[in-house]
């Protein structure tokens, strides 16, 4: 794609995920209906729907060609990734926005044939835009994000888990987990991949590793965190998959092959 097609596309969708985070912020004081999906933990709001719903309409009339892949289920039933494909997080930390009102994003990423060429993380109660077009850098609002620092060592890290990892995982080794938490020098949490995702691009947090994420969970957070020279694999260092769930690291460069190797002992 042409750069100035590009910009083009990148300024319609930056346009409209300021618009959908308005319109999400004017709900978040309201009441909203909330229900659960996968089990009583897995939940979802109207405001997710509805937010889903307003990206899906406006890429149809806007872009008829091009396939939406979201969440919540208003896009495409998107097999293949030729093509322009947006791959869509309404909201990402629905528990933080029932529960906190705060600390959750909406994630857009536009992939074309299979490449990531735009992705957008939105952090929206405190108005901080992530964004990343291939090959142009990283910003978080108007500020160009550096590049990471190579020379980090891992018990410098502060490394970004989930409850995955406080009780057994029939997937990973417990010794491994428990020596990683132990050689690095902090964890943290935060209930929102795409906000992690951000936070490793911007270096204030230097990796986060989980055991399953779903495509819209991730599609933007790689396209940002690769853009200041970090990494973004599988856990056992293979390429992800934007067709279905993962396990992630994404990290600093300089801890992740020594992480993959020495620590996350997969089990299968
Ligand atoms: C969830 C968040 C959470 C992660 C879960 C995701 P959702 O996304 O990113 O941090 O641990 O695995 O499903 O459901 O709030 O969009
Ligand atoms: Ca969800
Ligand atoms: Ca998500
Ligand atoms: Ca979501």
């Amino acid at each position: 794609m042409e750069a100035e097609q590009k910009h083009a596309l990148f300024i319609q969708a930056k346009e409209w995920t300021i618009e959908a985070g308005e319109r999400i912020k004017e709900r978040v004081q309201q009441p909203f209906k909330v229900n659960t999906k996968r089990d009583r933990k897995d939940l979802v709001t109207e405001v997710d729907e509805d937010t889903e719903k307003f990206f899906a309409e406006k890429i149809r009339n806007t872009y008829p060609d091009h396939q939406v892949l979201g969440e919540e289920g208003f896009g495409d039933d998107v097999t293949s990734l030729d093509g322009m494909v947006w791959i869509i997080d309404p909201i990402d930390g629905t528990m933080n926005f029932v529960h906190q009102k705060r600390n959750f994003a909406i994630s857009v990423a536009i992939y074309q044939d299979g490449e990531g060429i735009i992705g957008l993380i939105y952090n929206v109660m405190t108005g901080d835009l992530y964004s990343a077009k291939k090959g142009e850098g990283a910003y978080k609002n108007k500020d160009l994000l550096p590049k990471l620092d190579r020379t980090r060592k891992l018990e410098d890290c502060l490394i970004g888990i989930n409850q995955f990892w406080a009780v057994p995982n029939r997937r990973l080794d417990e010794t491994g987990v428990h020596q990683l938490i132990r050689k690095v020098r902090g964890t943290r949490s935060y209930g929102s991949a795409a906000l992690e995702f951000a936070f490793v691009a911007e270096g204030i947090m230097d990796g986060y590793i989980t055991m399953r994420l779903a495509p819209w969970d991730i599609a933007a957070g790689v396209i940002i965190v690769q853009e200041v020279g970090g990494m973004a694999t599988r856990a056992d260092g293979k390429p992800l998959d934007m067709l279905r769930e993962n396990t992630v690291i994404t990290c600093n460069p300089a801890v992740h092959k020594e992480i993959i190797d020495n620590y996350l002992i997969l089990k299968d």
